[in-house]
C-alpha cells in the first residue's frame, strides 16, 4: 500500500477501528468539522450512526449543511459551537474525531479542548485525532497560512512531537500513533501534510 494517505484511507481506518473495538450504535462527534469532508462520509457510510459536526465558523456549518441536504442525510446534525466548551453532556459519544483542529490552539486552550473531548467520550469510546508533525512542510515555512482557518482560529499553528502527543493524551490509552504524509485535496490545490494520526481510547 502507498505510504501516502488520503481521506479514503482515513475513513476506512476509522471504520476498521470501530469494528475491531466492537462498537455498535455509533454516536459520532466531529469537532471542528470544517466543510464536513469526514463527518459527511461517516454519516453516509453508516446510516444507523448518529452523527454530529461542530464548528466555530457559521460559514463552515453552512457549507456542511449544504452537503447534508444535497445527499439527503438524515443522521447528521450540525452545531455552531466551540471545542473549548462543548454543548453536550458527559460521556455521550462513543467516537470523537478531531482533524486538523488541535494544532490551532495555544497551550491553555489545547488542554481545555482535550479535557472536553475526554468529558464527552464514554468509557471505551474512541478518539481519532489528526495534527501536524514537525516534519510538515508548513512547519519549515512559517509564512504558510490557510485563509479559511486563519479567519476564525488565530494562528500560529502548532506542530507536535511524538512525546508531546503522548504527554497531552496521558489520560487516554493510546492504541496507535501513526505518522505519514497526507494528501489534502479539501481546499485550494492538492498538497501534502506530514501528520500524526492518533487513535486512543478513554479507559474504562
Ligand atoms: C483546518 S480546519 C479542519 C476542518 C476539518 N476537520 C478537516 O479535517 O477538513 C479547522 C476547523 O476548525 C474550526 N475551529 C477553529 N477553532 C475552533 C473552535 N474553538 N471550536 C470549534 N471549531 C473551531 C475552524 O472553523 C475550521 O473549520
Amino acid at each position: 500500500m502507498s505510504k501516502l494517505w488520503n481521506e479514503d484511507r482515513i475513513i476506512s481506518t476509522i471504520f476498521k477501528e470501530i469494528r475491531d473495538e466492537g462498537l455498535e450504535k455509533l454516536r459520532f462527534m466531529d469537532i471542528g468539522c470544517g466543510g464536513g469532508r469526514e463527518i459527511v462520509r461517516i454519516a453516509w457510510t453508516d446510516k444507523d450512526a448518529l452523527c454530529f459536526g461542530l464548528d466555530l465558523s457559521s460559514e463552515m456549518i453552512q457549507r456542511t449543511l449544504g452537503l447534508k441536504k444535497k445527499i439527503k442525510l438524515a443522521n447528521l446534525a450540525l452545531i455552531r459551537g466551540s471545542a473549548l466548551n462543548l454543548p453536550f453532556n458527559d460521556s455521550i459519544f462513543n467516537c470523537v474525531l478531531c482533524s486538523f483542529l488541535l494544532m490551532l490552539f495555544g497551550d491553555i486552550e489545547l488542554r481545555a479542548a482535550i479535557a472536553e473531548i475526554h468529558r464527552i467520550l464514554c468509557k471505551n469510546g474512541i478518539l481519532f485525532a489528526i495534527v501536524f508533525s514537525p516534519n510538515d512542510p508548513s512547519c519549515l515555512n512559517r509564512n504558510w497560512t490557510d485563509q479559511e482557518t486563519a479567519s476564525v482560529s488565530k494562528l500560529p499553528i502548532g506542530f507536535f512531537t511524538e512525546s508531546q502527543i503522548r504527554k497531552l493524551f496521558e489520560d487516554f490509552q493510546v492504541k496507535s500513533l501513526l505518522s505519514f504524509d497526507y494528501l489534502d485535496s479539501s481546499h485550494g490545490y492538492p498538497h501534502t501534510h506530514n501528520v500524526w494520526f492518533l487513535i486512543a481510547l478513554k479507559p474504562g
